[in-house]
C-alpha cells in the first residue's frame, strides 16, 4: 500500500452555522449538517483516498452503530479499512462540532476505543509494507506507547518506509508520550499549540528547532490561517496559507498531512510536499467537514497552475 495511516479514528457530526445553543428545548434551523470519518488517521486517509492515492487505515472503533458508520464512510471513499479493528463493548470515538458563522469550531468529544489501540491490533506486514506511514494522534493512542511498536517503526524505516506523525490533542500531560516517538519519525507535523507545548519554546521557530534536534529530518509546524513553518537541516521556510473564503477549518491539519504524504510519494522535496499539503488544506477549509472540497479533484487540480 502506498500510504498507511495508523491511529485516531473519529466520527464527526458537524452543523453550521451555529450561533448559540438554543434556550430550554428550543430548535434552531440550520443550513447544513454532515457526518464524516475524521481524526488524525481516518481523516487523513479519507483525504488521500479522495485524491486518488491508494491508502489503508489502521485503528480501533467500537462494535456499535457509530463504528459501522465510520467503516462504511471510509469504504465509500475507497480507504482500505481491513486494519480498523472493532472492540467489543467499547464506544467508537465521536465529536459533535457546532460550527460558528465565522468558521470557529468548538467541539464535544468522546475518545472511546482510540485510547486502547495496541500493537496486537496492527498487522506488522501492513506497517512495514507502507511507502509512507502516517501516525495520527500518538498522544492519545496510549496502547501504542510500547517499545515493540517503536521497534516496528524502525524495522519499517530500514525497509525504506517514510514515517510522518501528527498529534490530536493540546493537553500538556499527553505531550511527553508523543515526544518519545520523535527519534523514530522522519517528518513531524504538529500545529503551533502542540509544538509550543511539547517543547516549552517561546515561538514556533524555536519549537521547530528543538523538535528537529530530537530526530526528525523535517518539522512542519502548521499555523492555521498563517500557513506553516517548514524546518529542515538546510533551514526554515514559511509557506503562507492560501487566501480562500473559509467555511470550517475542521480537519485542515489532517488535510495538510494528506497532501504532504502525497507529495512525498511523488518524490517531492519537503517544501514542495508542504505546498501540496497547503493546497489540500485550503480546499478543506472551504466547506463543512474534514473531507470538504475534495470531491472530483485530483492532486493536479487541487494544486492548480
Ligand atoms: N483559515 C484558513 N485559510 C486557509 N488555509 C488554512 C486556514 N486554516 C488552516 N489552513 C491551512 O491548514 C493548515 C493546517 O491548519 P491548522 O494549523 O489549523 O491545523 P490543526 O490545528 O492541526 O487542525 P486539525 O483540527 O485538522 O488538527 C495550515 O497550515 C493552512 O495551510
Ligand atoms: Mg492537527
Amino acid at each position: 500500500m502506498s500510504v498507511v495511516t495508523v491511529g485516531v479514528h473519529i466520527v464527526d457530526v458537524l452543523a453550521r452555522p451555529v450561533e448559540s445553543i438554543p434556550e430550554g428545548q428550543g430548535t434552531h434551523l440550520l443550513e447544513e449538517m454532515r457526518v464524516t470519518a475524521a481524526g488524525a488517521a481516518a481523516g487523513t486517509a479519507v483525504a488521500l483516498a479522495k485524491l486518488g492515492v491508494p491508502v489503508a487505515s489502521a485503528g480501533a472503533a467500537g462494535d456499535d452503530e457509530l463504528g459501522d458508520l465510520l467503516v462504511m464512510i471510509m469504504e465509500r471513499h475507497g480507504v482500505d479499512v481491513r486494519g480498523v479493528v472493532r472492540k467489543p463493548g467499547e464506544r467508537t470515538a465521536a465529536s459533535i462540532l457546532p460550527i460558528r458563522p465565522d468558521g470557529g469550531r468548538p467541539s464535544f468529544h468522546v475518545p472511546g476505543a482510540n485510547l486502547g489501540l495496541a500493537l496486537a491490533d496492527l498487522d506488522p506486514g501492513q506497517i512495514t509494507g507502507a511507502r509512507v506511514l502516517h501516525l495520527g494522534g500518538m498522544d492519545v493512542t496510549w496502547g501504542l506507547h510500547d517499545p515493540e511498536f517503536l521497534a516496528l517503526l524502525e524495522s519499517a524505516r530500514r525497509g525504506g518506509t517514510l514515517v510522518t506523525m501528527d498529534l490530536l490533542s493540546s493537553m500538556p500531560d499527553l505531550m511527553p508520550g508523543a515526544k518519545a516517538f520523535l527519534p523514530h519519525v522522519d517528518y513531524f507535523l504538529p500545529n503551533e499549540e502542540q509544538a509550543l507545548m511539547i517543547t516549552g519554546a517561546a515561538d514556533a521557530e524555536a519549537a521547530a528547532a528543538d523538535l528537529l534536534a530530537a530526530g526528525p529530518a523535517g518539522v512542519l509546524v502548521t499555523l492555521g490561517a498563517e500557513g506553516s513553518l517548514v524546518a529542515t537541516a538546510s533551514g526554515t521556510v514559511r509557506i503562507p496559507a492560501r487566501d480562500v473564503p473559509v467555511v470550517d477549518t475542521t480537519g485542515c491539519g489532517d488535510a495538510y498531512c494528506a497532501g504532504f504524504a502525497a507529495g512525498l510519494l511523488e518524490g517531492r522535496d519537503v517544501a514542495a510536499a508542504a505546498r501540496l499539503g497547503t493546497a489540500v488544506a485550503a480546499r478543506v477549509a472551504g466547506g463543512l467537514g474534514s473531507d470538504a472540497g475534495l470531491d472530483g479533484h485530483t492532486i493536479a487540480s487541487v494544486e492548480g497552475p
